[in-house]
């Protein structure tokens, strides 16, 4: 474990799984980011609404490094090993330092999607969290209806916590979501 977390920022960090290379977003990626983000069906249960412009895919891909500039939190492209190609992102939103707590996001393009993919990505991404960014808890929020998210969820371990009511306020409506967690102990 590093005595600073945010050490982190210091390079970002590139991830390898068996099937996939996790690396920084660049302004690049924003017609692979486009892609998903204009997918009716992928922003069903997202906090975003689904992308007219390819602006909009920029916007968010500059979004993304500047966080990690900041020194805020960290959210990695996933693609195929062999391809450099930006097929869904990963990461950690908010992050509670103080309280060891972080809130995890993810997206894939639906060509991808049933292909164990996410599970493969978290477990990368989670044990960096747990490892290097001194979490204790992960977080994750979840709209009703989105059984793909839960399920995903619950084969890593996560817990359902709770709903929380009306938690969530975008495109002109509040949103009731569930609370997930998984802790470092059930983790590791
Ligand atoms: C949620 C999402 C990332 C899942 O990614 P994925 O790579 O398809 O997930 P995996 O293949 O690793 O599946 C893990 C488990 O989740 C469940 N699952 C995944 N997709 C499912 C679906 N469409 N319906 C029901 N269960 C599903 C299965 O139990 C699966 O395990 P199994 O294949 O061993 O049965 C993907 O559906 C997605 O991008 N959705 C749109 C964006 C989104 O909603 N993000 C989350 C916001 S909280």
């Amino acid at each position: 474990m590093t005595s600073d977390p945010d050490a982190i920022f210091d390079e970002f960090p590139v991830l390898t799984t068996g099937r996939l290379a996790l690396r920084q977003v660049r302004p690049s990626d924003a017609p692979a980011l486009f892609a998903i983000f204009s997918d009716p069906e992928v922003t069903r249960y997202y906090d975003q609404p689904t992308f007219t412009e390819l602006a909009q895919a920029e916007a968010l891909a500059a979004r993304m490094q500047q966080r990690f500039a900041d020194k805020r939190t960290i959210r990695w492209a996933i693609t195929r090993a062999d391809d450099d190609w930006l097929i869904g992102t990963c990461g950690f939103g908010e992050w509670k330092r103080h309280f060891h707590c972080a809130a995890v996001g993810y997206e894939l393009a639906q060509r991808e999607w049933r292909q164990g993919i996410m599970t493969e990505v978290l477990t990368a991404v989670l044990t960096f969290g747990f490892t290097q960014m001194q979490l204790n808890r992960v977080e994750a929020y979840v709209m009703t209806g989105n059984t793909a998210s839960m399920r995903l969820l619950q084969k890593l371990g996560f817990q359902e916590e709770g709903l929380l009511r009306q938690y969530g306020y975008w495109q002109n409506a509040y949103h009731d979501l569930h609370l997930f967690a998984l802790l470092k102990r059930d983790f590791i």
